[in-house]
């Protein structure tokens, strides 16, 4: 029986779910050595928020991070989360973006590309997958769970297939919202094996409602191959599980992951000085959130919810909202709540409640329903669409196949303060953002603390 693999998310999911995605590189370069010699499968120390978060925030170049971290990691695979077509930002972005931000990482070492789609449309994961292998990279296809009539155990299944013929190398199934229950993932992984599907599967769950560790545990006697786990410090709320439970959850059995913990607790001593640093950002709920059990609205959207009724003076709504929530679900073809459909499919419900039904919509909710986001897993409800876009024929392509290329612009943009061909990408990606980046480097050179991210490693800068 094959050992369980962990693969380390302390550097990206642990501090962008804890700490708004805050952390320096200062802070995660001095301890990378320690994290290379674990012994983990993979660690995910880049993509999702941080390349936001790295320019807008820290000051910080997100190619340089990885450039360095990659540096450390001689042993240990580095992986990333890529949203398909939106690559690291919240748009459709044209292919020519796409592929020369999967070529640029691939040549700054990144190993591992997990690929998602809010919809689960994989017409919007496609060309990733496709440019990741061909770059010789490992693409992991992803599967967004969410509860609806028509999320099924067979869906999922249908789902899996779909990305084993596409090419991918591993599937992930990724509980953003920390809603699986134990059962459940046993019930997917083990009917995905059923179906003769043999690629590895690794688990992705947040703690939020109290229930991933378990999660983990019965998928892995399902047939999981690999857990998403982040040090003990960084760990739990509405993180991932931690790496010194698990390991010690499985130690002595058949599925016994072979790390070692003493090594473990060394590194953790680490991150316990480090957190504390970050306390402004350090916000989330220090016990489970039980009240997602009942609503199963993911968090962000209830505080959303609530904020906008605020605004509106008509808190005492709220459970009109809830009830209009399911409704609007329902007309948009159920669409995982996920950004961005948690947005759009949240505001519209307010908006419903408040102005009467689809009598005031939101340009995104337009765009969603013009088929401008990719195709939702049922239909959308035909009085719906006409109340929201009248006769307009949406259209039934690929999203990005109505975009032109972008890089050009993006290169004339970043002519001034460009130092090296992924500065066209960052800017590509936020037009806004990088170039006050850059010009801030440019001025500065290096907004990282040297001194700091030497310690034990004299890697940085280069
Ligand atoms: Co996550």
């Amino acid at each position: 029986m094959a050992k369980v693999k962990i693969t380390d998310t302390t550097m990206r999911d642990a501090h962008q779910s804890l700490l708004a995605t805050r952390m320096k590189s200062e802070h995660l370069i001095p301890i990378a050595e320690k994290h290379d010699n674990v012994g983990f499968y993979s660690m995910e120390v880049w993509g999702g928020a941080t390349f936001d978060t790295c320019m807008r925030f820290c000051g910080d170049d997100p190619w340089e991070r990885l450039k360095v971290l990659r540096r450390h990691l001689k042993k240990t695979k580095t992986q990333m989360l890529l949203r398909g077509q939106n690559v690291v930002g919240y748009r459709n972005y044209a292919d020519d973006v796409l592929i020369e931000f999967i070529k640029k990482a691939v040549a700054n070492g990144m190993d591992i590309f997990r690929t998602f789609d809010a919809l689960n449309d994989y017409r919007n994961i496609n060309v990733a997958v496709k440019t990741v292998i061909d770059e010789g990279a490992h693409a992991q296809g992803t599967i967004c769970y969410a509860i609806s009539p028509v999320h099924t155990v067979e869906y999922y299944v249908k789902l899996a297939k779909e990305l084993e013929t596409m090419g991918c190398q591993s599937i992930c199934i990724k509980d953003m919202a920390g809603m699986i229950t134990p059962y459940i993932t046993y019930d997917i992984v083990k009917s995905i094996r059923d179906a003769g599907i043999t690629l590895p599967i690794q688990l992705h769950c947040h703690y939020t409602s109290g229930m991933a560790a378990m999660a983990y545990m019965k998928g892995i006697e399902a047939g999981a191959d690999i857990i998403d786990c982040a040090i003990s410090s960084m760990s739990n709320q509405t993180s991932q599980p931690a790496i010194e439970t698990m390991l010690s959850t499985f130690k002595g059995t058949e599925y016994d992951t072979g790390l070692d913990l003493a090594l473990l607790t060394e590194i953790n001593k680490y991150w316990e000085t480090v957190r504390p640093q970050y306390a402004e950002f350090d916000l989330a709920q220090k016990y489970p959130d039980a009240n997602i059990l009942v609503s199963q609205v993911p968090g962000g959207m209830m505080s959303n919810f609530l904020s906008q009724l605020k605004q509106a003076n008509a808190l005492h709504r709220l459970p009109e909202v809830m009830e209009e929530m399911t409704r609007v679900q329902e007309d948009f073809g159920w669409p995982p709540l996920v950004t961005p459909s948690s947005q759009i499919i949240g505001s519209q419900a307010v908006l419903n409640v408040l102005m009467g039904r689809y009598k005031m919509c939101t340009k995104e909710v337009k765009q969603y329903i013009r088929g401008y986001y990719g195709r939702p897993p049922a239909s959308i409800n035909e009085e719906a669409r006409k109340m929201i876009i009248g006769d307009e024929k949406p259209i039934d392509c690929r999203p990005a196949d109505m975009l032109e290329p972008e890089l050009a612009k993006a290169k004339e943009l970043v002519a001034p303060v460009m130092e090296k061909e992924e500065d066209i990408i960052s800017a590509a990606i936020y037009p806004q953002v990088a170039p006050k980046f850059l010009e801030e480097r440019m001025a500065k050179k290096i907004n990282v603390d040297i001194e700091l991210a030497k310690q034990g490693s004299g890697f940085y800068p280069v």
